[in-house]
């Protein structure tokens, strides 16, 4: 099977889509692709365009979700396709890597197959779903959520931005709010190629990582409330101090989840958000919310930590006489890949000739959608210094052409 991709080719796609929302930075390169702004619309006509170009036929959902399919004169065109792709939007002055490395990796991989005088018997299809990053309308993944099944597609058109804005006019306006919806139940089989946002595979000097399980993800609001008062004339022990006692919490929520991670290496527990009120110098604490984020491989050990944070807020109770309410307003569960895209995947790097290593995704990826209606697996490529979502996030040229060597590879496999 001869697949070759070109770096050159890659490496251009990925720059002109660098310049759509491209931001001042004083070290590397960023830019902001909200969804349905100009530089989003840019990112996707020049996509198309792209997608045109090498004899793909367009279609866009009623979400915007974006597909080129190639139907060489090998493929059954009634066969179901084996898809790749990943997304085009950033966060606020994010990085030129993550996403559209995943987009355009699986152009080229399709660019390299007509090269290279591939014949597919399956259809191939190129992806770029909406709102991965979930910036404007939604939380996250939000194209992939529509692609499958998890949110039907007037729900997540009625979606509003802070400005009122719904995610269908938004699409309208840019003219990308197409017709239908683009079902991963209909795909054969689904790989994702994407920045690792780590640094293991750098660790281990390899040049992929197979994806074995994207972690799932709990979020928990917390709210400890204790007695605001005088700063001055409030006695020490006659203080019920908030944030105090939340402070108590941070740490023993760091103490269970560094704890957990000596042993199993991949949970990880963090308290990413505070607010004090009436947050006043002179003023004791009276209330504090928390928001926290507990992640891992298996859904026994999220349980684990969350019930370790449910009995701390029980402690402080007693202990500090404050009062406390936890819920839990998003879960979702881990997703292991499927053997068989992990299977290909591992193989086509050995014809290619590079290290892959195992490894996990402690990041959410539109995969994890995908995984729940077809086989799906993902493929990192190596992220310097592990850093992503800002301008400083980079991959080399060449650990970008050789991640998208495997995926084409990979592809090439699972579609014969
Ligand atoms: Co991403």
């Amino acid at each position: 099977m001869n697949v070759s991709v070109s770096e050159a080719r890659l490496r251009t796609d990925i720059e002109r889509t660098a310049e759509f929302g491209a931001v001042d930075a004083e070290e590397g390169r960023g830019r902001t692709v909200l969804t349905g702004t100009e530089p989003n619309r840019a990112a996707r006509e020049y996509l198309v365009e792209r997608l045109d170009d090498a004899g793909l036929d367009v279609r866009v959902d009623a979400v915007g979700n974006v597909v080129g399919r190639w139907t060489p004169p090998s493929a059954d065109p009634d066969a179901a396709p084996v898809a790749s792709g990943s997304h085009l939007d950033s966060v606020p002055e994010g990085g030129i890597f993550d996403g559209p490395l995943g987009v355009y990796g699986a152009l080229e991989a399709v660019r390299a197959m007509q090269d290279g005088g591939v014949e597919p018997a399956r259809p191939i299809e190129v992806v770029s779903f909406t709102e991965e990053e979930g910036q404007r309308f939604a939380s996250g993944v939000l194209g992939s959520s529509v692609a499958a099944g998890v949110r039907p597609v007037a729900d997540a058109l009625a979606l509003e931005a802070d400005d009122g804005t719904t995610l269908g006019a938004a699409l309208d306006e840019i003219g990308f709010r197409g017709d239908g919806r683009l079902d991963a139940a209909d795909w054969d089989a689904w790989l994702e190629l994407h920045i690792e946002q780590s640094t293991r595979l750098t660790d281990a000097g390899a040049a992929v990582g197979v994806v074995t399980d994207v972690t799932g993800i709990t979020h928990c609001e917390v709210e400890i409330v204790g007695e605001a008062n005088h700063a001055g004339s409030t006695p020490m022990d006659a203080r019920t101090d908030a944030l105090a006692a939340a402070s108590e919490f941070v740490l023993a929520v760091e103490r269970a989840a560094k704890r957990l991670a000596d042993e199993h290496e991949t949970p990880v527990g963090t308290v990413g958000s505070l607010g004090v009120s009436p947050n006043a110098t002179n003023v004791v604490p009276g209330s504090a919310t928390l928001g926290l984020d507990v992640r891992d491989v298996t859904q026994d050990r999220i349980e684990e930590l969350v019930g370790h944070a449910r009995e701390t807020l029980d402690r402080l109770e007693s202990e500090r006489g404050v009062s406390t309410h936890i819920e839990r307003p998003f879960d979702v569960a881990p997703m292991p890949t499927s053997d068989r895209v992990r299977r290909a995947a591992s193989d086509a790097a050995d014809r290619v000739g590079v290290t892959a290593i195992d490894c996990h995704s402690g990041a959410f990826h539109d995969t994890t959608h995908v995984a729940r209606e077809t086989d799906a697996g993902m493929l990192f490529a190596p992220s310097e210094g592990g850093v992503s979502h800002t301008p400083r996030e980079w991959t080399d040229w060449a650990d970008c052409a050789a991640a998208t060597e495997v995926l084409a590879a990979s592809l090439a496999d699972l579609a014969t």
